[in-house]
């Protein structure tokens, strides 16, 4: 049987990690991929989120099934397109991909729904939304309603910086549009993690929890970033916790979008904190999969991705739906080599080495996201550079194999974490690959 034509759309570690899955079962074309996944499959130029140019290349390709990566494309309706100009697509509609969208409709629909979430307040008004600030008198989260790039949120410590964020985004207008309409709302603490299930509209698959490592500095310190590593599974989600994400977060949400009229198909991505007592509250939802979290995901998966990502598309995912797909034992861990500067101003044009080295660490996979090739070499392109992502018998050998291969590799100003999975690893070991 001829091999079916997949497009991937998006130029991360996520979509590398997705075409090198999807390969193994499919004739992969990716829309614009990056140097590392264009030394492997067939690339097309072109942005993700230029609708016209995303048909065209569906067309050009010949996809029998177009996977979209990023949240950008989505909420912009590149789902409605496509399918509109007759393909199969993996990846919610613009009206299903509004829980990541919008803040507030989140909101909303949480509380509509029973889903944990904590208290919250929508404001269209900055005066309105300061006054509210401090008639509460605790520091609250502040987040801009529309995508802001992973920046659009401060959990601020104090009742004046809560007012400070709502100065810059709603009179400043630091996102323009996306921070008009802000969502305050209560700070909850514990262990974040996230989890992902792959949708058809009405039944879903459960993949595995995984941890993000947000802050690009050890120890959970310095600024914000995309994601420097990820590893699953988290011990922290045993498999009682498993069960109640499961009943009190996934199966309402894929119920309540169905009830509203807005079916999700795609994967549908949990953003979680776990509290010391077990508490279970969503903090966002995402309407795709995680960056760095795929590769860890997909890193454990033992057999096929395509029928999955086929069955959610067309709306039935027939008998695979219920049970979390085959995985292989043992856990993965990824971690990210970030450019120097990022996530600020990150710089580009660096020159990297080491890459064939590196990849030939067992058991170890070198995703690139932000490279690009001239002249037969690897230069940084991007914020996030590299995804180095080790499977093993445990983590502290998935961490050992990882960090052997970050060390193969050199840019100039090359940044990463050292600590990646440090919290579920014997702490010995852990420090051992701390230089
Ligand atoms: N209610 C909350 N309490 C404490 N921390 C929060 C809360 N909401 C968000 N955060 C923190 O802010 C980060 C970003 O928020 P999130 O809702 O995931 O937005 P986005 O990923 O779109 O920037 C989270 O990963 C979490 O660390
Ligand atoms: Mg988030």
């Amino acid at each position: 049987m001829a091999r079916k034509k997949v497009l991937v759309l998006g130029s991360g570690a996520r979509e590398h990690a997705l075409c090198r899955a999807l390969s193994a079962e499919a004739e992969v074309t990716v829309m614009p991929g990056n140097a590392g996944i264009a030394a492997e499959a067939a690339t097309l130029p072109g942005k993700a989120d230029d609708l016209p140019a995303v048909v065209a290349a569906a067309r050009a390709s010949f996809a029998e099934l177009v996977v979209v990566g990023p949240e950008a494309p989505l909420c912009a309706g590149v789902t409605d397109a496509l399918v509109e100009a007759g393909f199969l697509v993996f990846g919610p509609s613009r009206a299903a991909a509004e829980l990541e969208a919008s803040k507030s409709f989140c909101k909303d629909f949480m509380k509509r729904h029973g889903i944990p979430t904590s208290d919250y307040a929508v404001f269209e008004d900055a005066d309105a939304a300061e006054a509210h600030a401090r008639a509460i008198g605790r520091p609250l989260v502040v987040k801009a309603d529309g995508l802001a790039a992973g920046k659009g949120v401060v959990v601020a410590s104090s009742v004046e910086e809560t007012c400070a964020a709502i100065h810059a985004f709603m009179r400043e207008g630091l996102f323009g549009a996306a921070g008009r309409k802000v969502v305050l709302e209560d700070k909850v603490t514990g262990q974040e993690v996230s989890f992902h299930a792959i949708c058809d509209g009405a039944r879903f698959v459960p993949l595995a929890a995984a941890q993000d490592h947000k802050r690009l500095e050890d120890g959970d310190r310095g600024p914000n970033t995309g994601g420097m590593g990820a590893y699953s599974p988290p011990p922290v989600v045993t498999p009682a916790l498993e069960a109640r994400i499961l009943a009190e977060v996934i199966r309402p949400t894929v119920d309540g979008m169905a009830k509203e009229g807005r079916p999700f198909r795609g994967v549908l991505f949990a953003g979680l904190m776990i509290g010391e007592r077990g508490e279970l509250s969503v903090l966002e939802f995402n309407v795709r999969f995680g960056d760095p979290e795929t590769a860890v995901l997909l890193a454990r998966l033992d057999g096929a991705l395509l029928p999955y990502l086929e069955g959610a598309a067309r709306g039935d995912l027939g008998p695979l739906a219920d049970r979390s797909p085959p995985v292989r034992n043992g856990p993965a861990l990824a971690v990210v080599m970030a450019a120097a500067g990022y996530p600020e101003s990150p710089r580009v044009g660096d020159a990297i080495e080491g890459l064939d080295a590196a990849a030939a660490v067992p058991a170890v996979s070198v995703l690139h996201a932000g490279t690009r090739r001239e002249d037969g070499k690897f230069l940084t392109a991007g914020g996030r550079v590299l995804c180095i992502t080790a499977h093993a018998a445990d983590l502290d050998a998935a961490a050992e194999a990882a960090y052997t291969a970050v060390d193969r590799v050199r840019f100039a100003g090359s940044q990463h974490r050292r600590d990646i999975g440090a919290r579920a690893r014997t702490p010995q070991k852990s420090r051992a690959t701390t230089p």
